[in-house]
């Protein structure tokens, strides 16, 4: 049989480049060379070459994250260029990667979220306003982006200013959300319409993170990662199923990673990644591996997702969200 052609584009031009080029240098050592023709693009130099390769190119792995890459601009171009690519399209991906816009369409579909008020930049803010409704301390992120970059603890009203500064160096928009004190988890999903929950990962940064933050995400041996998550059997459950309500109500397709935290035995969506990170830390292989499948046979499932032909699936979901029937509740 023909190898098929793989277009693998990582690194990029965003603030998580670094992890971008992790991801995509272990994804090439794991693609099966005797199935796959592996070749590489990074977007902040490929994009021409990668245009005048696009007849011979079969699928693409898209491993980038932050903007652009993530956020449906790479999806654009791979659209134009009829190159079909494991990670979720132009819509979803803008969606998901602002947490404001994410935030309204998992409202919508009755999904739990902390309490949150909006930072506009030109727009007056009222520090002691929102203190008052989110109480201290609250968090203060911005609206786009990963990787906890640019994200604060406010824990008295004398840090808003700075944390603010801090978020808006990042994006236009910014959020202040309630602190959630609890367990912090994530649930991954495989599927476009037929979804997978992957088994729950909880996340434990060493005492020294004030929260999962930049150095705790990506060095090795400064969070612990415990999959499936010492939780009970019905959270547990109820996690996987609102991983995958997010996975639908913003329009994620291949793949995705909902973080949540539980806080009061009560579940709350934090964001949804739709290009989860692919690093030998990262915590999607993490839990595909405790369902029993290899790094390897991760990435073959998404190249075979993203070949999947658009279609109606043969059985109804299980939970409808999109065209607000009310089936399920998921607390
Ligand atoms: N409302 C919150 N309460 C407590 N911790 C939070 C909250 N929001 C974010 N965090 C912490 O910050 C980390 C990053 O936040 P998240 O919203 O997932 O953004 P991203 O991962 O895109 O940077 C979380 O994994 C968690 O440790
Ligand atoms: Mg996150």
């Amino acid at each position: 049989m023909r190898k098929l052609n793989v277009a693998l584009l990582s690194g990029g031009t965003s603030g998580e480049r670094e992890i971008s080029s992790k991801g995509g240098d272990r994804v090439y050592e794991a693609l099966d060379k005797a199935v796959y023709n592996v070749m590489c693009y990074d977007p902040r130099t490929d994009l021409a070459r990668l245009a005048a390769d696009a007849r011979q190119i079969d699928v693409a792995l898209v491993i980038l994250h932050g903007v652009p890459g993530e956020d449906g601009t790479i999806q654009g171009m791979l659209d134009l260029l009829e190159i079909p690519y494991q990670c979720t399209g132009v819509m979803g991906s803008a969606i998901a990667m602002n947490k404001l816009v994410s935030k309204f369409f998992y409202e919508k579909a009755e999904i739990p979220v902390p309490k949150y008020a909006s930072c506009i930049r030109g727009q007056y803010i009222d520090a002691g306003a929102i203190i008052g409704r989110l109480g201290l301390p609250l968090v203060i992120k911005p609206a786009s982006g990963g990787s906890s970059l640019g994200m604060s603890i406010v824990r008295s009203a004398d840090e808003f200013n700075a944390a603010l500064v801090s978020a808006f160096s990042c994006d236009d928009t910014v959020i202040s959300e309630q602190y959630l004190q609890g367990t912090e988890i994530t649930g991954g999903v495989l599927g476009n319409h037929e979804l997978e929950a992957l088994p729950i990962v909880e996340i434990v940064p060493k005492d020294a993170h004030e929260f999962f933050d930049y150095r705790a995400k990506y060095t090795p041996g400064e969070t612990e990662e415990i999959c499936p998550a010492r939780i009970d059997d019905s959270l547990a459950q109820t996690a996987r199923s609102l991983a995958k309500a997010a996975h639908r109500a913003l329009f994620c397709k291949g793949c995705s990673r909902t973080d949540m935290i539980i806080s009061n035995g009560r579940i709350h969506v934090l964001e949804t990644n739709t290009i989860p990170g692919m690093t030998p830390v990262s915590l999607l292989p993490l839990a595909a591996q405790t369902a029993g499948m290899t790094y390897s046979q991760l990435l073959d499932r998404l190249i075979e997702l993203a070949l999947e032909k658009p279609g109606f699936p043969e059985k109804p979901a299980e939970e409808i969200t999109h065209c607000f029937v009310r089936e399920k509740k998921h607390t």
